[in-house]
């Protein structure tokens, strides 16, 4: 790119910057810091519960109260924000999915006792029907059909209802169409626009999700996939006209989902618009490099920081990583 600029050899040698750890870091172009990271977490029912989830190691479903534990050693670490997602006890799911804008059900619960234990830790929520959704989808089934509108005003009385127990942001990841638009109409409406939106704006109908459904207890429930709303792997053009309406219907933030196997989709969002743009690195990513490191295949601490690092060389703002707590210990080291 920048050829014709430059001396040619031995005038220029690039080791010459690379010599010794100074003069590494003089040259550095990108920086991870513990304010880029997103903490997802999983919380259960009951008290004192720290629930092991097998395909993820070192992940647990946690009990509200064990949460409220979790978000304040992460606000301690520097952590800016923890996302909750619910594992929801099978008896409550339904095909009308009323638990979902229950004020008391577990993620709002677990909300508003984060709020009032660690207010300065900001709380993400997640906006999609499937741990509520007997058909284990993001949106109503009828008929086999995934619809799209009638979900829609599922899903704002979902977000008013996260949004009262206190959420910052919230994260529509159900891929519906009109979705963010709607929400942000209903949040200036109920005297709450102060409330984030990070759109998962260019989320992949990906096999990397799998751990995490197990995690939620998604993966028994679910019947068929999610190919008619999620994006087709293929695919790089649509994800920018994703982002383009999305970012036209009021969303703060951006992401894109998965997050590694993404860093293309991740560059491309971030020259095209300059908008905050995240990257989810997502259940089995974490579950592919973990079962490495057990392994003894891979050096844990050493691949677990380049793993983010390539985010933000990548053009991201910030990475919603289940080693978040791990990377910002190391960070705190460093
Ligand atoms: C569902 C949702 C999924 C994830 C976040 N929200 C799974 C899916 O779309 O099936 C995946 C996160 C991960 O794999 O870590 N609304």
């Amino acid at each position: 790119m920048f050829s014709h600029v430059q001396g040619q050899f031995p005038h220029t040698r690039f080791r010459r910057v690379r010599k010794s750890a100074a003069t590494r870091a003089l040259v550095r172009e990108n920086t991870l810091g513990v304010g880029d990271l997103i903490w997802p977490v999983f919380v259960c029912d009951g008290d004192g519960v720290e629930d092991p989830v097998a395909s993820m190691p070192g992940v647990m479903r946690r009990s509200v109260d064990k949460i409220v534990e979790a978000a304040s050693e992460a606000f301690d670490l520097g952590i800016p924000a923890i996302c909750l997602f619910p594992y929801t006890d099978p008896a409550l799911k339904t095909e009308d999915c009323a638990e979902a804008w229950n004020p008391n059900n577990l993620s709002n619960r677990a909300t508003r006792a984060i709020k009032k234990a660690v207010p300065d830790i900001a709380v993400m929520t997640d906006v999609a029907l499937d741990p509520y959704n007997i058909n284990g989808h993001d949106g109503f089934v009828e008929g086999g059909v995934i619809v799209n509108d009638k979900t829609v005003e599922a899903l704002v009385k979902q977000a008013l209802s996260q949004a009262e127990a206190g959420a910052d942001i919230i994260g529509p990841s159900d891929m519906m169409d009109g979705r963010i638009g709607a929400l942000r109409t209903a949040l200036e409406r109920e005297g709450h626009s102060n409330v984030l939106l990070m759109s998962y704006a260019a989320k992949y109908a990906s096999g990397f999700y799998g751990p995490f459904r197990d995690a939620v207890g998604a993966s028994g429930a679910l019947k068929g996939d999610k190919t008619t709303y999620q994006m087709d792997p293929a695919n790089s053009d649509e994800a920018l006209r994703l982002v383009a309406r999305d970012l036209s219907e009021g969303a703060d933030m951006v992401m894109v989902k998965p997050g590694m196997p993404y860093l293309d989709i991740c560059r491309r969002v971030k020259d095209s618009f300059g908008a905050p743009t995240y990257a989810y690195q997502v259940s089995g990513e974490y579950a592919m490099l973990q079962a490495a490191f057990q392994n003894g295949w891979l050096d844990a601490d050493k691949v677990m920081m380049e793993s983010l690092l390539t985010f933000k060389r990548a053009g991201c703002d910030g990475i919603l990583t289940y080693f978040a707590p791990a990377a910002a210990r190391k960070l705190a080291k460093a």
